[in-house]
């Protein structure tokens, strides 16, 4: 019988590595967890739900937003990460700032940018005001509504966002020779001949595909980005030169990456390793979702970053057209068989009404 999503992470699919929850995860914690998940009334003027953000059906991320846009329209600077696997990351947020799910969602709760509420007593009395909430909590926990249950229950649902046992899980860790075709494994061996797995990390019966730490891969750096064309009307360009490169250059944000978390000069630039599993369903990519496709992510590496200051493990490749094709159904090699069960098990959580606030 095919294990529960609760049960995923002590029994986990193929390629992955058991793991312990902090607390047993219960059905009825898992399936309020899920219900406050999608709730909008998480968010200070009842919009916004984390489901938004993190949307199911786009691979818990959003694929139509390089960078997230929270309540009201404010902008955030980075891409929403899928929460695959979450559970497994030691350090959460691309600048692994916070250590643990459990403390992790106070964070969007509070960001103006994000669910925007002024204070986590106010999302607590709010949600004591909604009928069944109360009761519902305490059936989960044995007690009612408060700092440490609200995140207990958002923790245990996204620690069964677990995927895996993916084709290639069923060829390299199962020896099943027919799970991929052989572009596949031409593709896998691209990957480990170009040094991607020093960072995307596999070990002998499971892979991660990530070494959770910190890399600056030389990503351009935010601030002028000199252009040297023009677009005066749709589908026109003028070329431009001298100081106009620069003077009507767009400005990017900058962000200064894993330095935000440790103010360390070192650490600036430096972005987590984000993990592969499911990468064919998260476009677009980088902490900045400049890159819109894997073609534009292998092109990014294959020229070896965008500036030359970045990780010495990145470097020029010179791949051929079909390495590149091969290295990307390699890429697509690794969807997890029950992202699709994922999705639906999500969209079990009733919806929340609009809660009349007086
Ligand atoms: C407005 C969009 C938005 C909303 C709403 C939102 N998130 Fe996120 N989430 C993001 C972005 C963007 C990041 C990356 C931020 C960063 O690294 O600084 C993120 C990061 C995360 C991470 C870290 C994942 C990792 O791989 O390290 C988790 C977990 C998460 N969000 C869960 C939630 C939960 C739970 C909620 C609801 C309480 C929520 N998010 C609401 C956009 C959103
Ligand atoms: C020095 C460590 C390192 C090496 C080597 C490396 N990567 Fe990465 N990779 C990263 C980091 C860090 C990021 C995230 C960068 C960012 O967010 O700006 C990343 C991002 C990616 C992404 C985008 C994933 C997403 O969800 O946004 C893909 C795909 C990827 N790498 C594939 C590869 C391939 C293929 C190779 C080999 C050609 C490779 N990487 C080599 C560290 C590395």
């Amino acid at each position: 019988m095919r294990p529960s999503l609760a049960q995923l992470l002590e029994n986990p699919p193929l390629g992955l590595p058991p793991a312990e929850p902090p607390r047993p995860l219960t059905q009825a914690s898992v399936n309020l967890g899920r219900r406050l998940f999608f709730d909008r009334r998480l968010s200070f003027n009842q919009t916004l739900s984390c489901g938004m953000c993190h949307i199911p059906e786009q691979g818990f991320t959003q694929r139509e937003l390089a960078t997230s846009v929270g309540m009201e329209g404010r902008p955030i600077r980075r891409n929403a990460p899928a929460l695959y696997n979450v559970a497994h990351r030691p350090a959460l947020f691309l600048d692994g700032r916070e250590e643990s799910l459990e403390q992790q969602i106070f964070a969007p709760l509070l960001a103006a940018n994000e669910l925007g509420n002024p204070s986590i007593g106010l999302v607590l009395q709010r949600l004591r005001r909604i009928p069944g909430y109360v009761a519902t909590f305490q059936s989960a926990f044995g007690q009612g509504i408060n700092i440490n249950t609200l995140s207990w229950a958002l923790a245990d649902y996204q620690r069964t966002l677990i995927s895996a046992d993916s084709p290639f899980d069923r060829w390299h860790f199962d020896g099943d020779a027919d799970a991929v075709a052989p572009a596949v494994k031409r593709g896998f061996a691209v990957f480990k001949d170009s040094g991607c797995a020093a960072c995307h990390r596999i070990t002998e019966d499971h892979a991660h595909f990530t070494d959770d730490r910190f890399h600056d891969v030389g990503m351009p750096r935010g601030g002028i980005q000199p252009i040297d064309k023009l677009q005066v009307a749709p589908g026109q360009t003028i070329d431009v030169d001298g100081d106009v490169k620069t003077s009507i250059a767009p400005r990017k944000p900058i962000d200064l990456g894993r330095f935000d978390a440790t103010g360390q000069i070192d650490d600036r630039w430096k972005f987590r390793t984000p993990t592969l599993r499911n990468v064919a369903l998260t476009a677009p990519y980088m902490h900045d979702g400049s890159l819109p496709t894997l073609r534009a992510v292998v092109d990014f590496f294959d020229r070896g970053g965008a500036h030359p200051n970045a990780d010495e493990r990145v470097q020029p490749l010179g791949l051929n057209e079909s390495e590149k094709e091969d290295l990307i159904a390699f890429l697509r090699s690794l969807t997890g068989s029950n992202a699709d069960q994922l999705a639906a098990d999500a969209r079990s959580a009733p919806i929340g009404d609009r809660l009349e606030v007086n």
